[in-house]
């Protein structure tokens, strides 16, 4: 790179140093922003000392809990047990919280917190799986829909309920955020984690800068994998090919990869159906993620299974995944290998507790590349199933590593009824502390709500996951059917957005850089922010015209691009 470039480009870029600065910090300082930084620290390991409170303890800094009265059994009160008493809640204000918590009565225990409104109880805005002898790290929230005048936030052991166990809590933290600055927070990520400050610099064939050049850069593929469900419905159907493939970057098959839908009879696998859905996703350049290899539920799985013997049983197992990998390896970026296995254990059952870590190490030898994915529901969407809170699924995780797993990653389902986005975000604050690729695999919002509450859910949730820095890809369960959808479709039969459909096509439009027309200034140089993904640049320039592709990876650093006419 010639001398001029070098200089152009260090004043280019102490230039934008300037830009970077108004742009991705300005919705925290133009609006002057003094509210509180969202707080993403968390901690898995138990310790021997808690760390400080989080936001200096917030609304609780100085705080001593009283001890609250509780029953563990039906048939009387019998200990006490910490809890703050909180006064004057608010409605739409996301309130969240962490503490340090510590058991004595057993070794481990799940701790819940609870909330008692006005209003009614919250029985779970909060878990943690806590120790005897070391501290554990519980980061939850909650909203509330009603006022509050008195509040009682407790904890209860809620894993042995008829032993008592003491628990202790320390460094507790309530921070509140109104929704405004919530949404200023998640700009701000994604300002910084799924954006980038670009200088374009167009000069001649000798190095001389122009200025005056005219620019145009638009987006021509997103980094960020955003899709959808889709189900055997979409083959031969033209009108569902073109709206999804105008709309995603990223699918997986309903239910077409499945045991039971690959081998309905023993010996008789036919893969006619997801191939030719494999083909729609390879023409249109699209992600896929491979789902399932094995459910645990035995309600899905192929009604032949259940009668094997286990040695055929054995033998049928590895038949299924050498059949499944060796056809498709390379072709699915993920696979769910052994799902919902916090829930339910068929394989476990009948070949014992290591099944799992088998599927694992088999499917890995078959496709060393591809990621083999946790996939698990209520992990996010709620903390109330005790079978799959945030530290059982870490412990798990953990378990397989130990065992030699690696190549693993996070499905989180995300089947939402009412998000509770403190503690959606807290639980991903945990999750992400394992460093994995974390994904919501099948996100959707329960029937039970009307077509506008689901698409305001939803967008809650979309915003969550694309705002946090440590999830890497978020597919729609939405896999349309002449009948409807599992529980939420973006569309009717005709293709027509319902809210929930207007809401992920607001969101696709959101999150894309913004077409740029402009011009170079007397550096020759032009400056904008783009999503991550391949953009194209077209300059002109007199009667001369160049064109070319560039792409935005994830980086703090201003991407540099050099083009010659
Ligand atoms: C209390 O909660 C219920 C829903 O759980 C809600 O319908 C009702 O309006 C709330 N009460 C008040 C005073 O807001
Ligand atoms: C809460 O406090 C307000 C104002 O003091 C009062 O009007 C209201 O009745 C109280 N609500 C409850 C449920 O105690
Ligand atoms: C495989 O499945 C396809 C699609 O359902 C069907 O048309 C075909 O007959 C099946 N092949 C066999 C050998 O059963
Ligand atoms: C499984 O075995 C039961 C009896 O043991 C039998 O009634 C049933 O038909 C068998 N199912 C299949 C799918 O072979
Ligand atoms: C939790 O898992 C166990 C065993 O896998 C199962 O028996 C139980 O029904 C599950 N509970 C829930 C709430 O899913
Ligand atoms: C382009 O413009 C330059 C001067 O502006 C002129 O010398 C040249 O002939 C033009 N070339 C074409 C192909 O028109």
């Amino acid at each position: 790179m010639g001398l001029l470039s070098k200089n152009c480009m260090q004043q280019a870029s102490s230039l934008l140093g300037f830009s970077v600065f108004s742009l991705l910090f300005c919705p925290l300082c133009a609006l002057s922003y003094d509210g509180p930084l969202y707080d993403y620290t968390a901690y898995t390991e138990c310790k021997e000392v808690p760390e400080e409170p989080l936001y200096n303890g917030g609304i609780l800094k100085d705080e001593l809990p009283v001890f609250k009265p509780i029953s563990i059994n039906e048939a009387s009160i019998i200990y006490t047990t910490p809890a703050f008493i909180l006064h004057n809640l608010t409605p739409a204000t996301i309130y969240c919280f962490s503490t340090w918590v510590k058991i004595q009565g057993s070794e481990s225990s799940l701790v819940t917190a609870s909330l008692t409104t006005d209003n009614g109880t919250y029985n779970c805005v909060g878990t943690v799986l806590a120790q005897s002898g070391c501290w554990s790290f519980l980061k939850g929230g909650f909203i509330l829909d009603a006022p509050s005048n008195l509040s009682i936030l407790y904890f209860q052991n809620s894993a042995h309920r008829n032993i008592e166990i003491a628990i202790a809590i320390a460094s507790a933290s309530l921070q509140p955020f109104t929704y405004q600055q919530w949404s200023t927070n998640q700009q701000y990520i994604i300002n910084t984690a799924r954006k980038r400050a670009v200088t374009i610099h167009v000069s001649d064939r000798h190095g001389n800068r122009l200025q005056g050049a005219a620019i145009t850069i638009e987006q021509i593929s997103k980094d960020f994998p955003l899709g959808s469900a889709i189900a055997r419905t979409i083959l031969g159907n033209l009108p569902y090919q073109n709206w999804f493939v105008e709309r995603f970057n990223a699918a997986v098959f309903e239910n077409e990869l499945k045991w039971y839908a690959t081998e309905p009879e023993q010996g008789k696998v036919n893969y006619t159906i997801p191939d030719q859905m494999l083909d729609l996703i390879r023409a249109n350049q699209i992600v896929v993620r491979g789902h399932n290899i094995f459910w645990e539920d035995p309600r899905y799985t192929p009604t032949w299974v259940h009668n094997l013997s286990s040695a055929a049983l054995k033998s049928a197992v590895n038949s299924r995944i050498q059949s499944l990998m060796s056809k498709y390896k390379e072709e699915f970026i993920h696979w769910d290998v052994s799902n919902e296995m916090l829930h339910f254990d068929f394989y476990e059952q009948r070949l014992g507790l290591d099944a799992t870590l088998h599927f694992y190490e088999t499917a890995h030898i078959a496709d060393p590349l591809a990621t083999l994915f946790m996939n698990e529901f209520n992990v996010v969407e709620t903390c109330s199933d005790v079978n799959s809170t945030v530290d059982t699924y870490i412990s798990r995780l953990r378990e397989l590593e130990r065992g030699g797993i690696f190549m693993d990653g996070i499905g989180l389902e995300s089947h939402f009824s009412v998000p509770n986005l403190p503690l959606v975000r807290g639980i991903l604050d945990k999750l992400a502390t394992l460093g994995l690729p974390i994904w919501l695999t099948e996100v959707d919002i329960s029937s039970k709500f009307d077509y506008k509450t689901q698409a305001i859910y939803l967008e809650q949730v979309l915003r969550e996951g694309f705002s946090h820095p440590a999830v890497n890809g978020i597919i729609l369960w939405t896999a349309l059917h002449p009948n409807g959808c599992y529980q939420m479709c973006l569309t009717d039969d005709n293709l027509q957005n319902l809210p929930a459909g207007d809401v992920v096509d607001k969101l696709l439009q959101e999150w894309k850089t913004e077409q740029q027309n402009g011009h170079t200034d007397d550096h020759g140089s032009y400056s904008f922010y783009g999503y991550l993904g391949e953009h194209r640049v077209s300059v002109a320039y007199g009667n001369r015209t160049a064109s070319s592709t560039f792409s935005l990876f994830r980086s703090e650093e201003t991407k540099h691009f050099n083009i010659q006419l």
